[in-house]
């Protein structure tokens, strides 16, 4: 999801939820008024009904009756009124929200009706309006809007000293009409919220894309940067927040260094002889091909790990199952142990290898570093009737290194020059200062490297000794590197070799 439309959409969400609360916030509140409106009205025709109905009966009271007389002439004149029936539908009528109004006698059978069909039936008990007003928000909102039943407001009427009532009127609301009642107000409710969702979909919209023009301005400022164009800092400013405008002036002012440095370096380069021109691409080459191919290599030694350690384990469970019955086969498997020893060895010096160097750099005397190096090496030369011939400069030659990987580094070239003489010969090492930088040159008086390898011997694996792992050069190739130096390498077949290892001196950036 685009930046844009996660605000978008957060933005409306948020006016939704508003919009919906405001909504359940008024029916809830439209709810409370249409049932206090019902039950004020039910009430009153209740009470209308009551005073027509004793003003009746005391025009009815003979004089000397007996209680049980008198309800029974009070219940005829009730059941029997044409008027009392005629007003019940009347005032029924005139409300909005009452279905039926009925009068029931001491029995509970209905006397009176404004449903003539209801006569003469058990007057029915409903659930009283005053429970439902008084119900949860949600309980009384879905009992209006689901519900069928009827409630009833209900009234007694009596005879004085009597606890019973002889008379029962009760006034029936219909949710169906509350909500027939409540409709008109949803509406304009509903359609004020969709304007109001409508508005806020469109201010979101413009905010959305007021707040992501900056962004989209910044991202092409660096676009510019990286293509080494000069930004445009001008347009666009004065109605974007200060926070943005200032990462845009340190963004244009970063431009502005990262393309004076990129100049500096354009007009060192320029300045640079062609020779070492092409010295300083040939390096970036080779280190950019030795990258690429041990990228690939790492990836494909990963690949190998796993499937090799289960070949490994399955082999000696072979090994063991068929060995006690087929004694000949040992030897078979042991080449097959070996080969496979030998795969995992390679996979794991190559992963060993391509892990991340952690350098200890120190300021280290390289002439010291190197004459250790070479009394280290003596004993072999001397064995081998090959002369070690030192030649280095007047006092200490500083560089920073990590003095452990760059002895390691410089062996490596070292023992190669012992080993490809054999015998007799002379191992050179001298040691120069060129301007910044010092050169250390290995030479030998041995083969030489025909010319199509010379550009594979830095590559890992890469060797002509059946023995040799081709780790060596690769991995000084990569010392070096590490220190920030170049190598090079001059052979002529018949003649011998030289390697030439460029370090910056300390204190030089
Ligand atoms: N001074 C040299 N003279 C001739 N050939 C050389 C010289 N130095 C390196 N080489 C060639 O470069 C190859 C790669 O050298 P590298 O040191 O990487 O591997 P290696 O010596 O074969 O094996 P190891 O990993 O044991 O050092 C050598 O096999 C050899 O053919
Ligand atoms: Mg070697």
């Amino acid at each position: 999801m685009t930046l844009r439309a996660r605000l978008l959409s957060l933005t409306l969400s948020m006016v939704a939820i508003v919009a919906l609360t405001l909504i359940a916030l008024n029916l809830n509140s439209l709810a409370g008024t249409s049932l206090d409106v019902a039950i004020g009205s039910s009430e009153m025709a209740a009470r209308q009904i009551h005073s027509v109905v004793v003003r009746k009966l005391a025009s009815t009271t003979p004089g000397s009756l007996t209680l049980a007389e008198t309800k029974a002439l009070w219940t005829r004149a009730v059941a029997e009124d044409g008027d009392l029936a005629a007003l019940l539908e009347g005032t029924m009528a005139q409300s909005s929200s009452i279905v039926e109004i009925n009068i029931a006698g001491e029995d509970s059978i209905v006397l009176a009706a404004s449903n003539p069909q209801r006569r003469k039936t058990p007057m029915v008990s409903r659930q009283d309006l005053h429970e439902l007003r008084d119900d949860t928000p949600l309980g009384r909102i879905t009992a209006i809007w689901k519900g069928r039943e009827d409630y009833e407001t209900r009234l007694p009427l009596g005879i004085s000293g009597q606890k019973a009532p002889l008379f029962t009127i009760q006034v029936l609301v219909a949710p169906v009409l509350l909500r027939a009642a409540m409709l008109p107000a949803l509406w304009n409710m509903a359609a004020a919220s969709s304007v109001a969702l409508a508005l806020a979909f469109v201010l979101a919209y413009w905010s959305a894309r007021i707040a992501l023009r900056p962004l989209a301005r910044i991202s092409h400022l660096i676009d510019d940067i990286a293509g080494g164009r000069v930004p445009d800092v001008t347009a666009g400013k004065a109605d974007e927040a200060r926070e943005l405008a200032v990462i845009e002036s340190k963004l244009s002012l970063l431009g502005e260094r990262f393309r004076g440095a990129t100049k500096d370096l354009e007009g060192a380069l320029a300045r640079l002889d062609a020779g070492t021109r092409r010295h300083i691409e040939d390096q970036l080459l080779m280190a950019r091909r030795l990258t690429a191919i041990n990228s690939l290599t790492s990836r494909v030694a990963h690949e190998i790990k796993n499937p090799l350690n289960s070949i490994s384990l399955r082999l000696e469970v072979l090994r063991s199952r068929v060995s006690e019955e087929e004694p000949d086969t040992a030897s078979e498997f042991a080449i097959l142990s070996e080969e496979v020893l030998r795969l995992d060895r390679v996979v794991r010096t190559f992963l060993d290898f391509n892990r991340p160097v952690e350098l200890r750099l120190a300021e280290t005397d390289l002439r010291e570093l190197t004459r250790e190096m070479l009394n280290f090496l003596e004993p072999e030369a001397a064995q081998r009737g090959i002369r070690i011939l030192f030649d280095d400069m007047a006092g200490p030659v500083a560089v920073r290194a990590d003095s452990d990987l760059l002895r390691q580094a410089l062996l490596n070239i070292s023992v190669n020059a012992i080993e490809a003489m054999g015998t007799g010969g002379e191992l050179r090492m001298l040691l120069e200062r060129a301007g910044d930088s010092c050169v250390i040159r290995i030479g030998d008086t041995g083969p030489g490297i025909p010319r199509e390898q010379l550009d594979k011997i830095f590559q890992l694996y890469f060797t002509t000794k059946p023995k040799g792992s081709g780790i060596g050069l690769a991995m000084t190739f990569r010392a070096v590197q590490l220190h920030g130096g170049t190598i090079e390498v001059d052979s002529m077949v018949g003649r011998g070799t030289t390697f030439l290892v460029t370090l910056p001196l300390a204190g030089v950036s």
